[in-house]
């Protein structure tokens, strides 16, 4: 059964022109337990795709919705944001912005008390959540003073925390030093693969999505123009990656230089290159 299913979804926000969407008939299928990486150029309609899932757009920021959109069997416009969050996890790309508590342990605890969740409850998943995102002991610390890896776990806890089946991540490593990156990426696929949630994240990190992802999406002015896994889309990205500013890994636009070496089979990760190579 797929997790999120969307059917000519087109997007405007209040004040856009007639004919300007920031998402424009957008149809996909995402499975449970999938890793679809969003990619596109600024602009392209990425985080719009990701506040359609947790129902942000239309619930919290205006905009004219139109088509079909179904997540985890609920319909987001038609449910609050606050319930929603139970299906679906969200992480944005400032960490400091979703900090608004005291401590870590209140910082996760407070999605849980606004849904009127007991304090047994509230306690245990709180654990469980700081124990998946590696922040186990850090109760009693200031989400302010904490590294922005250790912030944007944090985020991931205070999602997890609601036991949501996707997680949605809107370049969440955008603001991290390359530290932090590799801690959210290596709990990002934790959660996927250990724990099955579906994941949505748009990054730019295309060598990190080369490794991760089942399916790639690609977005242009609000369209997907290309669909497919990693093997498939970054061959047929290599030339044309200023036109839709995306970038390709640096193993694929080093394989397509070499074709005679590597013919149809066009390496996008490292061990894939290195394989290719020694045939
Ligand atoms: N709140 C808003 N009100 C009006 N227009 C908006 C709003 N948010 C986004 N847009 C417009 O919608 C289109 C899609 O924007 P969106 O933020 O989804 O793109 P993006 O791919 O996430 O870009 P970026 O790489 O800059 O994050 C753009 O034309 C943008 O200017
Ligand atoms: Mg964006």
């Amino acid at each position: 059964m797929s997790d999120i299913k969307i059917q000519n979804l087109t997007v405007q926000y209040l004040g856009m022109d007639e004919n300007e969407k920031a998402l424009d008939g957008v149809s996909l299928e995402i499975e449970q337990g999938e890793f679809v990486a969003i990619l596109g150029a600024h602009g392209a309609g990425k985080t719009t795709l990701c506040l359609s899932i947790n129902g942000i757009v239309p619930n919290m920021i205006a905009a004219d919705m139109y088509g079909n959109i179904e997540v985890a069997g609920q319909v987001p416009p038609k449910i609050p944001v606050r319930e929603l969050a139970t299906k679906v996890g969200s992480v944005f790309d400032n960490p400091e912005f979703q900090m608004s508590q005291l401590t870590v342990f209140e910082e996760v605890a407070l999605g849980l008390q606004n849904l009127g969740v007991d304090k047994e409850t509230i306690e245990k998943n709180i654990s469980g959540a700081l124990e998946m995102v590696g922040l186990k002991g850090f109760e009693e610390r200031s989400p302010f003073e904490i590294s922005g890896g250790q912030q944007q776990r944090l985020a991931m806890a205070s999602a997890l925390s609601m036991k949501p089946e996707i997680l949605v991540l809107d370049e969440p490593t955008s603001n991290l030093d390359p530290i932090g990156k590799e801690e959210v990426f290596t709990v990002t696929r934790k959660i996927n693969q250990e724990e099955g949630l579906t994941v949505v994240i748009a990054e730019h990190e295309v060598e990190v999505i080369a490794e991760f992802a089942d399916t790639i999406i690609l977005l242009e002015e609000g369209k997907i123009s290309k669909a497919g896994t990693p093997q498939e889309v970054f061959p047929e990205l290599v030339d044309i990656q200023r036109d839709v500013g995306v970038r390709v890994p640096q193993v694929t636009e080093f394989a397509s230089k070499a074709p005679k070496k590597f013919g149809n089979s066009i390496p996008v990760t490292l061990s894939e290159a290195i394989e290719g190579y020694k045939k």
